[in-house]
Formats: structure tokens, C-alpha cells, sequence
């Protein structure tokens, strides 16, 4: 891969920041696409000031090779690749190849490594103990951060994170893991016991007959089935610097477990504005319920006094339409077709506040559009999970791209601790006082 040109200092580009009279300059660098970074590192040293930027909306915290998104042309490029065309030709364990080692897999790359992760499916043994020690109503993604932090007391031979072996070694562990570990949260939560891997299936395939299968009767994998989530889990592989992928990184930059990394990622990823909208999207469908319903509720997401949004509208880096969004629209049709409730009257809901809000001038003007979550409930309810198991799938395809950020961080020479820096509001300097003497 050709890239030595990222990230390199533009030359002859400079800005200069003119402050109490005094002109500081300060270097920029460019990528091989995107914006231009302005390097504010020695901004301190130079003029005694820190720049201000709450959720890093203007800030760029690393460097990095894997994924590149144009929000204002709705393109998201893995490695290069665009996400259409992995969505429609590849598959995720390929995919995961991809954001893992940078480039594609030749025939015998795939082979050797589908054989890797499929011997490190299992969990070790004791690890059911840990998931029996959890009330059956908890939320899987409870269960998920706390059973994932918990790999980092097993697995010592892959947790030295300066040796490359084993930092790839926790990769494939982690990858290989997630599946059955987010189908053990779910089998517990409905009182089944624990199916175990198979490794004769392809990945999604397998994840699909530990989460369905029970043991007294065999399980089939609908094809077409295994193939839908396979894309969504495409789609959801990795996403440049969000909050659970920048959770991960800050967790690793002190050097913490791998794993251990990975369960901060889970936690962060947990939340409505992330990874839990698609379950808060499709609450708000069931709410809706109907399609004569959906005007009164797009004049209440437009009115601010309401504290209402339209879930699964709206997107920090897309203003234009999310390109996973198309892919998963498609995607939802095709699985309501094959399990043959193309009727379902929610996707009526969708399809209808789709239409509406996208014409609607105070959406249009603040550019917001359907994201990803807007389908992918309507989908994965109608693949048989219920909605609490949806941010676990989403964490299940994110851990790759959490691992392949981990692994681009502890590799990049210039990288350090993560240290964010404040504005400081609160008190200036008191003196303590003992109680009998406060008023
Ligand atoms: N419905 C109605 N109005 C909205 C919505 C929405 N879904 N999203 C944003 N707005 C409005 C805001 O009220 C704000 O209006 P103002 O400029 O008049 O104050 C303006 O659009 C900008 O919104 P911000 O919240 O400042 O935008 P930000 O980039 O911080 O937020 C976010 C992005 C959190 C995704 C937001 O659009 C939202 O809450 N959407 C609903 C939740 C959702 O679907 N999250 C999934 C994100 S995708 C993912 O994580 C995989």
C-alpha cells in the first residue's frame, strides 16, 4: 500500500494565529483526502492558550489509515474501498481482513484466516459463570461490558501489548469472541442454554444457529438471512473517530488491557445518540404506530419546546444522506421479502415520515437525513432479535474497527497518553476553613 505520503507535512502551508499583537505559526499537514489539519500541538508552548472544541467537532485526534467519511458528499470509504461496493461484493470476515491488515485478502490470506478465527470462536468455560451471575432482565449490553472486561482476566498470553504477535493474537481473539459471547448475553436473557460455535458455518452463519438453535431440534440458516445481517454487519464494521471508537483509543493510550479497551468501546457504544438509536428509531415507529400519525409527530420533532427528535434522523458528520442508509433500506425489503411480511405495517410508518421529513424545509435546512438506525431495527426485529439485543449486534460488528483503531495507535510512533485539556470555571484559589468557623 502506497500511503507514505499521508499525513505528511504541507510544506508549504502554514497558518498563522495572531494573538495579543504577536503572530504565532503553526504548520498544517495533508491527507491523501479531506481536510487539511491545522497542527496546534506546540500552541501551548507558543502562546500560552489551549483551543476549545467540546465534542472535537473541529479536532483531529490522530492520524489514520482506515477509514475515510465525506459527511457533506455522504462517502464512507474503508481502506479506500467505497461501502456500496463492499456491501454488495464482499463479506464481513473479508471485510474485517481489510480494516485489519489494509488491504484486501488474496484466496489463500482468506482461507488462512477464516481458519484462525473460526479455532478462536470458543469461550473459555469458566466464562459461563460470569454470565449466570447476572440477573436474567439485565441488559445485554450490561451483560456485554461486563463480560467482555472480563476476557482481560483470562487470555494472559495475548494481552503484552508491545509485542506484535500477541497484539494480533488478542485481535483474532477479539473478533473470533464477540459472536459468541453477544450470543450467550442473548440466550441467557431468554433462560436457553449457552450453542455452542460451529465452525463449519461462515461467521454470521454461525452467530445466527448460537443465537436460534436450540439444542432438541436442528437449525437451518436461511441463506438470505445470514446474508442480510453478514451486510449489516458490513456496515456497521468500522466508523473513523465516533465516540465508542475514540473511547477505545483514549482507554489504550495508557497502555490498558486490550480487552479491557474493548469493554470501554461496549459501554460508550451503549448510549441513544450512538449505538443505542436503533432501538430508540424503532421505539419511536411502534409509537407512531400508524401512518395518519406521522405528521403530528415531524411537527413535534420541528418544535424545540417538545425535547422531541426524530430518532435515527440526523448525523454529527453526514449532511447528506448516510450511505449505509441506502444499503440498509435495501437491505430491510430484501428481508421482508424473504420472510414474506412485506406488509409490516412499520415500514409503512418508515417509508411515510421518510418522505415526509425529507421534503419538509426544517429538515432539508439543518441537513438532517435518515441514518443507518433508521432501518436496521425494522430489519433486525424482523430477523428475530428482540430490541434490546440490537446495540450488542452493532458491537459485535464494531469490534473490529475498534481493534484495528487500538492496533493503528499502539503502532503509531506518535501517539501519547490522551490528556484533554479544560476550561476551568469553577472556583479560583479559597482557603479552607475548619466547619465551626463556616458560615
Ligand atoms: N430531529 C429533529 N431535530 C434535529 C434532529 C432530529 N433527529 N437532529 C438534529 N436536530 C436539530 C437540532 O435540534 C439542532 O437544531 P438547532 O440548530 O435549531 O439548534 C440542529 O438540528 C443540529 O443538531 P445537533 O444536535 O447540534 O447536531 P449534532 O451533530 O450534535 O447531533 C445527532 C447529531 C446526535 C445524531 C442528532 O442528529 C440526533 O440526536 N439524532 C437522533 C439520534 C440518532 O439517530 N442518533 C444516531 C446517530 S448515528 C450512529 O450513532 C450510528
Amino acid at each position: 500500500m502506497n500511503d507514505t505520503t499521508a499525513g505528511k507535512a504541507a510544506a508549504d502551508k502554514a497558518a498563522t494565529l495572531s494573538l495579543n499583537g504577536k503572530a504565532s505559526q503553526m504548520p498544517m499537514r495533508s491527507g491523501t483526502i479531506g481536510p487539511d489539519v491545522i497542527d496546534v500541538g506546540k500552541l501551548y508552548a507558543n502562546t500560552g492558550c489551549f483551543t476549545y472544541d467540546p465534542g472535537f467537532t473541529s479536532t483531529a485526534n490522530c492520524s489514520s489509515r482506515i477509514t475515510y467519511i465525506d459527511g457533506d458528499e455522504g462517502t464512507l470509504l474503508y481502506r479506500g474501498y467505497p461501502i456500496e461496493q463492499l456491501a454488495e461484493g464482499s463479506n464481513f470476515l473479508e471485510v474485517c481482513y481489510l480494516l485489519l491488515h489494509g488491504d484486501l485478502p488474496n484466496k489463500g490470506q482468506f482461507d488462512q484466516f477464516r481458519t484462525t478465527i473460526s479455532r478462536h470462536t470458543m469461550v473459555h468455560e469458566q466464562m459461563t459463570r460470569f454470565y449466570t451471575g447476572f440477573r436474567r432482565d439485565a441488559h445485554p449490553m450490561a451483560i456485554m461490558t461486563g463480560t467482555v472486561g472480563a476476557l482481560s482476566a483470562f487470555y494472559h498470553d495475548s494481552t503484552d501489548i508491545n509485542d506484535q504477535t500477541q497484539r494480533m493474537i488478542a485481535s483474532h481473539r477479539m473478533i473470533a469472541k464477540m459472536p459468541t459471547m453477544a450470543s450467550m448475553a442473548f440466550k441467557y436473557s431468554i433462560g436457553q442454554p449457552f450453542i455452542y460455535p460451529r465452525n463449519d458455518l461462515d461467521y454470521t452463519a454461525n452467530f445466527l444457529q448460537m443465537c436460534f438453535a436450540v439444542p432438541c431440534e436442528p437449525y437451518v440458516v436461511n441463506p438470505i438471512l445470514a446474508r442480510a445481517l453478514d451486510r449489516i454487519f458490513i456496515l456497521h464494521a468500522d466508523h473513523e473517530q465516533n465516540a465508542s471508537t475514540s473511547t477505545v483509543r483514549l482507554a489504550g493510550s495508557s497502555g490498558a488491557n486490550p480487552f479491557a479497551c474493548i469493554a470501554a468501546g461496549i459501554a460508550c457504544l451503549w448510549g441513544p445518540a450512538h449505538g443505542g438509536a436503533n432501538e430508540a428509531a424503532l421505539n419511536m415507529l411502534e409509537e407512531i404506530g400508524t401512518v395518519d400519525r406521522v405528521a403530528e409527530y415531524v411537527k413535534r420533532a420541528k418544535d424545540k419546546n417538545s425535547g422531541f427528535r426524530l430518532m435515527g434522523f440526523g448525523h454529527r458528520v453526514y449532511k447528506n444522506y448516510d450511505p449505509r442508509a441506502k444499503v440498509m433500506q435495501k437491505t430491510c425489503h430484501e428481508v421482508l421479502d424473504a420472510l414474506g411480511v412485506r406488509n409490516e405495517p412499520l415500514l409503512k410508518v418508515a417509508l411515510e415520515l421518510e418522505r415526509i421529513a425529507l421534503q419538509d424545509e426544517y429538515f432539508i435546512e439543518k441537513k438532517l437525513y435518515p441514518n443507518i438506525d433508521f432501518y436496521s431495527g425494522i430489519t433486525l426485529r424482523a430477523l428475530g432479535f428482540p430490541k434490546d439485543m440490537f446495540t450488542v449486534l452493532f458491537a459485535v460488528a464494531r469490534t473490529v474497527g475498534w481493534i484495528a483503531q487500538w492496533k493503528e495507535m499502539i503502532e503509531d510512533p506518535e501517539q501519547r497518553i490522551g490528556r484533554p485539556r479544560q476550561l476551568y470555571i469553577g472556583a479560583p484559589r479559597r482557603e479552607f476553613a475548619a466547619i465551626e468557623k463556616r458560615a
